[in-house]
């Protein structure tokens, strides 16, 4: 099978179709399970196709869930174009989770590593929302979850990656008033350090990070939801970091980027 392609492993869907991007780890994997685990059917997105193929293993084994999978690279137009084929056949549940950082300084980092960052934080979310909602709206049902971060709440931490999930959390707040009263909910969830592979992924050095400030996937997607039934467009996992975007709106902003430059060493990440 090339990359970039449709494959359902099961059965047609019968059952209602949540799909998920980055699923083949970490958070996306997590809330793959809950939605098999609450009666959907997955379309289940990302590259490595043979950890795609397991989880929907999984999944059918564990939750009598079918999952379609979509062996694609989000970083490409070819890639996306699959995805957002697949939307506009209806899903009743989005999870745009898939994303990325980078480690080292802006001003040495390839430029095409930034680009593909920006492809897949960005413009794959706005895209698959664009392709996702019609159907929705037309269901009067339906729920968008955009995965952004405490990142992009709190001014200093980074550059690229703190104004990727910026943009996640702005364009999923102007979005929540269009759609409000059209049956379909959107959330920014905002979480802070999760252990996943994510930080190894992108280099980053995390063992002076105490205990304290790391959250699980599961408190992550249980936090989601119950903010999902509360209608809260912006999910804060964790009090230790309600308390920090709490304080951190109220406090100026230039006293924000000492604090974070300070604490997590604003320095060597993009
Ligand atoms: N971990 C944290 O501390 C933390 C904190 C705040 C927010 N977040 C956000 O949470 C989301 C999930 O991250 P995670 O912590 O679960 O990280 P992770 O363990 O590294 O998982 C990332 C997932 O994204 C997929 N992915 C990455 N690049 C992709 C691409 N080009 N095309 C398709 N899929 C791609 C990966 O799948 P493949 O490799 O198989 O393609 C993987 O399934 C991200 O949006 C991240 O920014 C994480």
């Amino acid at each position: 099978m090339t990359a970039e392609s449709i494959e359902p492993v099961s059965a047609p869907a019968s059952r209602p179709v949540a799909l998920v991007t980055g699923p083949t780890s970490g958070l996306g994997g997590e809330f793959a399970r809950h939605l098999a685990s609450r009666g959907y059917d997955l379309v289940l997105v990302a590259r490595n196709e043979l950890k795609l193929r397991a989880l929907a293993d999984d999944l059918r084994v564990g939750f009598g869930a079918n999952s379609e999978i979509i062996a694609a690279d989000l970083a490409t137009s070819a890639g996306r174009e699959t995805v957002i084929a697949r939307l506009e056949l209806g899903v009743e549940y989005l999870v745009n989770n898939a994303g990325f950082g980078t480690s080292g300084e802006f001003w040495t980092a390839d430029p095409e590593l930034l680009q593909s960052q920006l492809d897949v934080n960005v413009t794959a979310v706005m895209h698959f929302t664009r392709a996702a909602l019609p159907s929705m709206v037309a269901a009067a049902k339906g729920t968008v979850i955009n995965v952004a971060s405490v990142a992009g709440l709190l001014a200093g931490r980074g550059s690229t990656y703190s104004a990727s999930k910026a943009y996640v959390i702005s364009f999923s707040e102007g979005l929540s008033g269009g759609l409000a009263g059209t049956g379909v909910q959107i959330q920014a969830l905002c979480p802070g350090f999760i252990k996943t592979e994510f930080h190894q992924r992108a280099g980053i050095e995390m063992s002076s990070i105490p205990s304290f400030m790391w959250l699980n996937v599961e408190q992550v997607v249980q936090t989601s939801m119950k903010d999902l039934d509360k209608g809260k467009v912006i999910s804060i996992p964790g009090a230790q970091y309600k308390v920090l975007t709490a304080v951190g709106s109220k406090v100026p902003k230039s006293v924000v980027r000492k604090l974070t430059n300070l604490v997590g060493r604003g320095r060597g990440r993009t």
